[in-house]
């Protein structure tokens, strides 16, 4: 079997297989959630380098063609070490690809007034990497970031539908329109933001739109297989969808169902 690897931190990568097996239901998919060693967004560099690039190997070594770090935290840090020295050593053929590209292209689409937010781990909006990407194609595009701390940890303990949620949500809107009124389009720039899109709905204010990655992410991939018959013809598509943690199979299974929207059964992995 030859799958389309999916890795994240923990569980926001569901939020991404969730639309990629919506739109492109045909192949083969293999998640790895490294849930025993998330989150990501408040390690180092190095740290998540190390995890990503261990996590990575072990998916090429399943036999994926194709991997997706659908973390942007993982995007940020890791991905263009493993793209440009890790991957010739490990498996010169496979291909692995991030989130934060293929938004950088198109966000700038969705914006009226040029102005935008982008709102993610403290990681994400350290390694500057939204800006930097965004710069190249849309240049003169004002970008405010907002590291959001406490979302991941929220969706993490299933408070994202209570009060302490409605206080952190509340606060960082307000906290990026304070910097720039301008803004009118919020993205969603971590993999477990969606779960709290309908809190974020009720505090922006007419005329501002929040945007996830999950679609962008969809669509670049098809663009990607288009153009690649060379990967897109490793891959095998029977429909099978694989689970793997490297913590509690259990606790997975709970959560992944919030948000894969369906049940899983998964198995575990010890990577260290
Ligand atoms: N889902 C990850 C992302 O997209 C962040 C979660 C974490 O902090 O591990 O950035």
């Amino acid at each position: 079997m030859s799958p389309i690897g999916v890795f994240d931190s923990g569980y926001g990568g569901l939020t991404v297989l969730r639309t990629l097996v919506d739109r492109l239901p045909q192949y083969d998919y293999l998640y790895l959630g490294d849930n025993a060693r998330a989150p990501y967004g408040n390690r180092s560099f190095e740290t998540v380098y190390r995890y990503t690039l261990q996590c990575v190997e072990w998916l090429l070594q399943q036999g994926c063609p194709l991997i997706i770090l659908a973390c942007n935290t993982a995007s940020a840090k890791a991905l263009r070490s493993i793209q440009q020295t890790d991957l010739a050593r490990l498996d010169p053929r496979a291909r692995v690809l991030g989130v934060i590209r293929p938004t950088a292209e198109v966000v700038g689409n969705y914006s009226e007034s040029g102005a935008i937010a982008v709102l993610a781990t403290h990681g994400t909006v350290q390694s500057k990497s939204y800006e930097i990407e965004i710069e190249k194609f849309f240049p003169g595009l004002s970008v405010v970031p907002e590291a959001c701390p406490m979302w991941v940890p929220l969706i993490e303990n299933n408070e994202h539908g209570g009060p302490g949620a409605d206080y952190f949500v509340k606060r960082h809107v307000a906290h990026v329109l304070e910097q720039n009124p301008e803004v009118d389009t919020l993205l969603l720039a971590c993999t477990h933001y969606p779960l709290l899109l309908d809190k974020i709905k009720q505090y922006l204010p007419e005329g501002v739109r929040v945007l996830a990655q999950g679609d962008i992410v969809a669509e670049s991939l098809q663009d990607y297989l288009n153009r690649h018959p060379e990967i897109e013809t490793r891959l095998t598509k029977e429909k099978d969808r694989i689970f793997y943690t490297t913590d509690s199979t259990e606790d997975f299974n709970r959560k992944a169902t919030i948000f894969f929207g369906e049940e899983v059964a998964s198995k575990h992995v010890d990577l260290r």
